[in-house]
């Protein structure tokens, strides 16, 4: 019989987090013995409570928010894209040492993988709406298939700016960046369009975007993931555009933690996306 093994969430506040189900999920289905559970973490206690994570009985944990920047400098070892982030999402012990890491980027990519199959081949420009910290995650998974060239566009300009900035070190041809006007986002060039803003999420404003001009084979990508479908991916869809949507980044990039913790590399089945989808929508009731 395997050790019994736990992880957890840190956050605050983690009570609407959907990573115990996402994990749980996989720890029965492969019937792995171990537990996933939820710390809310006070602000200002971040640093003691990772130092006795171990103590704890935890074998690793995933961070969000407010903690992914901090978390990265408690670690003891933390991977090149980790520390171009400034973020991490994922901690596990070896060798007794911290490790840290970013999966958001592997999370993004997969799902556009899975969603819009060869995305990449012909992918020249793409359009990045935000510039937080999944924007950030975005534009280095965008880095890492060359593609050629980004146009950033932000509420606020000056972080734009900085990002793109920071990104033009990063393999692209170019990088600009401008305000998030959607009367001038020069869609017609564009092969692939990712919002990143909070615009369109439950709560949130919405996001008005006029895609009769987005060419006829290129992808649009919200990572916002409440509503399942926001209304970009909604206008996306009656033009017959290939769509990817958020859900699938947040399962894909909780699988390199589960490998880390549990030892096997979990699989995005179409009955984890129905369950977790189910549980978004029971939480709009
Ligand atoms: N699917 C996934 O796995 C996944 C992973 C991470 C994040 N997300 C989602 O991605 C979104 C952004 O997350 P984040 O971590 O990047 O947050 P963040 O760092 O706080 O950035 C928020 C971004 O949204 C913009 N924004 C917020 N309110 C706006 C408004 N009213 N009008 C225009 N722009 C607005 C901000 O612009 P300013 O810079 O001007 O404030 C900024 O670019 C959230 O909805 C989050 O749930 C999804």
């Amino acid at each position: 019989m395997p050790d019994f093994r736990k992880a957890c969430v840190i956050g605050w506040p983690v009570k609407h987090s959907r990573s115990p189900l996402i994990h749980h999920f996989w720890l029965n289905k492969y019937h792995i013995p171990g537990a996933y559970l939820r710390e809310e973490v006070m602000p200002d206690s971040l640093s003691s409570f990772v130092g006795k994570l171990s103590d704890c009985g935890y074998c690793g944990a995933n961070v969000t928010l407010p903690y992914k920047e901090q978390a990265l400098t408690l670690c003891d070892c933390t991977s090149d894209l980790a520390r171009r982030l400034g973020a991490v999402n994922t901690l596990w012990f070896e060798d007794g040492r911290l490790h840290g890491d970013n999966t958001d980027v592997d999370g993004f990519l997969a799902n556009l993988d899975e969603q819009a199959r060869g995305w990449d081949l012909n992918c020249k420009r793409a359009i990045v709406l935000g510039a937080g910290g999944a924007a950030r995650a975005v534009l280095a998974g965008l880095a890492a298939r060359e593609i050629e060239s980004v146009t950033l566009l932000n509420r606020s300009l000056d972080r734009a700016r900085q990002l793109a900035d920071e990104a033009s070190g990063w393999g692209f041809r170019q990088v600009r960046a401008d305000s998030l006007d959607p009367a001038g986002l020069g869609l017609s060039e564009a092969d692939l369009l990712i919002n990143t803003t909070s615009l369109g999420m439950e709560g949130q404003p919405r996001l008005d975007l006029d895609l009769s001009r987005f060419p006829e084979d290129a992808v649009v990508c919200d990572i916002v993931y409440t509503p399942l479908e926001t209304e970009l991916l909604k206008n996306a869809r009656m033009r017959r555009l290939r769509t990817s949507s958020g859900l699938g980044m947040l399962l894909h990039q909780a699988a390199p933690g589960f490998e880390h913790w549990f030892g096997l590399k979990p699989e995005v089945t179409k009955e984890l996306r129905t369950m977790i989808e189910a549980d978004i929508k029971r939480d709009k009731k």
